[in-house]
């Protein structure tokens, strides 16, 4: 039997700092320091071609989470299902699939030569995990191995005993720049046979036009110098509520809206401000509504929130105004918004006031907690993101409450006011309310 003829270039074409990187001969490779740069694509094409090199290989492609990884790194190696090779068998020439089976409920994908891929979360997909435990593997893949722990990487090191004709094992990872073990391990410590190999969103070729550019004029200069630089230091100590990964995880999340509908609305008070309603169903935000603010027509914001919860059918307490803006439309004199609504007092002791130093910090860390578990959805705006990149906490020594860097002090340091993002974060609140008597706003 002569060699299978196999063409991926329709489907990939490696650019050369992901060649390098496929050409490491180091065991543990890690390609990473930048958004964009092209890691998963290599990540997959790398899986690829390992299962092509030792027919009968077994490989576990991973994120920390599988429901990130199903809406990212899986998409990616997807695009293999279409690809074909042609088999050469007693001078007849017969077309195959190249993935002659993707499993869905197993989730793993079988190549024609007997190959094996297998996915999951490292974090979340205990069933996935206690099939690698009964398993020896040839090689595994960590996407955004900044999320993993060194316990996670240390353990699949042991499950790299697959025997096979000359197999050079592989271990895998891609990152983003953030302290850590990661940055320990693969950029300080440099063990033997460990290899870092940069990837910047420069380096790709085949990006939007204006992505770089853009992420530059909005994120937070710590974070443009980690991940459009490459600067594993930048981060360090930046004390950022949110990463970058997760809000753009948040942002390209499917969840199905459940439930109440709830409103988080933030009204402007002045200058370059703009009034914001956030809506969301369960976990699902529905709609990002904005409207200019004019000074003389305070009354504009009482007939927008009327119209948005008809619209939207909201239950009245659901609904929460910033207070301080509320109460300046009440004092404003000409309408009054006369529902039951839920004011949020920023600067208010928090329901846990162990923890948080206010009602604002207990807020954003609530968010948090919701995007770490990866169970809700935002919309995928650029300045939102960038407004929530942007909020930082502080931690004054001896003091155990957390305290965030307040709107105030963030215009202060020529930052933008977070608007958008204290909407979402409202609409997402759930706390206890203390001040019933400023409810009838
Ligand atoms: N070799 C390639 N050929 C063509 N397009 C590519 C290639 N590598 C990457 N791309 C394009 O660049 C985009 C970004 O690549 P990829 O998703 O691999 O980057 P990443 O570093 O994983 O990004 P992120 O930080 O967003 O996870 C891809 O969606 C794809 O459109
Ligand atoms: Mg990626």
């Amino acid at each position: 039997m002569s060699k299978p003829v196999i063409d991926l270039s329709e489907i990939y074409k490696p650019h050369p700092r992901q060649q390098l990187a496929h050409s490491a001969v180091e065991q543990n490779v890690l390609y990473g320091g930048g958004v964009g740069g092209g890691k998963s694509w290599w990540l997959c094409a790398e899986s690829i071609q390992l299962s092509l090199d030792y027919p009968g290989n077994r490989g576990y492609l991973c994120r920390q989470k599988l429901t990130d990884f199903r809406i990212s790194t899986l998409l990616d190696l997807k695009r293999y299902l279409t690809a074909t090779v042609i088999v050469q068998d007693r001078g007849k020439q017969e077309i195959v699939e190249l993935i002659t089976q993707h499993h869905q409920t197993e989730n793993y994908f079988k190549l024609y030569n007997g190959s094996i891929i297998f996915y999951g979360g490292l974090g979340d997909d205990q069933g996935g995990l206690s099939r690698l435990k009964n398993m020896t593997l040839g090689w595994y893949g960590i996407d955004q191995i900044e999320e993993s722990t060194e316990e996670q990487w240390a353990w699949l090191q042991t499950r790299l005993r697959l025997q096979l004709p000359n197999i050079h094992y592989k271990a895998l990872g891609s990152a983003n720049p953030a302290p850590g073990w990661v940055k320990q391990k693969w950029l300080v410590d440099k063990p033997e046979d460990y290899v870092f190999i940069p990837a910047l969103p420069r380096d790709n070729p085949y990006l939007p036009k204006n992505y770089e550019s853009n992420l530059r004029k909005s994120l937070p200069v710590e974070m443009v110098s980690a991940l459009l630089d490459g600067n594993w230091d930048a981060i360090e100590g930046g004390n950022f509520v949110f990463s970058w990964q997760e809000l753009k995880d948040a942002s390209v999340r499917e969840i199905v809206p459940e439930g109440d509908v709830y409103m988080g609305v933030d009204l402007a008070w002045g200058g370059s401000d703009e009034n914001v309603a956030v809506i969301r169903q369960g976990n699902k935000v529905l709609a990002l509504e904005r409207w200019i603010y004019r000074k003389e027509d305070a009354a504009d914001s009482i007939t927008k929130i009327t119209q948005l919860i008809n619209q939207w059918n909201i239950i009245h307490k659901n609904v929460t105004i910033d207070a301080i803006s509320g109460g300046a439309l009440v004092y404003s004199g000409r309408k009054k918004l006369n529902y039951n609504v839920t004011p949020f007092v920023a600067g208010e002791t928090a329901d846990d006031d162990i923890h948080y130093s206010n009602r604002r910090a207990e807020m954003y860390f609530q968010l948090q907690k919701r995007l770490h578990e990866g169970s809700i959805h935002i919309p995928n705006d650029r300045d939102l993101i960038a407004q929530l990149a942007s909020i930082k906490y502080k931690a004054p020594q001896g003091e155990k409450k957390i305290q965030l860097v307040s709107k105030e002090e963030m215009k202060k340091e020529g930052g933008h006011s977070p608007d958008r993002a204290d909407a979402l974060a409202m609409a997402f609140y759930t706390g206890q309310i203390k001040n019933p008597q400023i409810r009838w706003l």
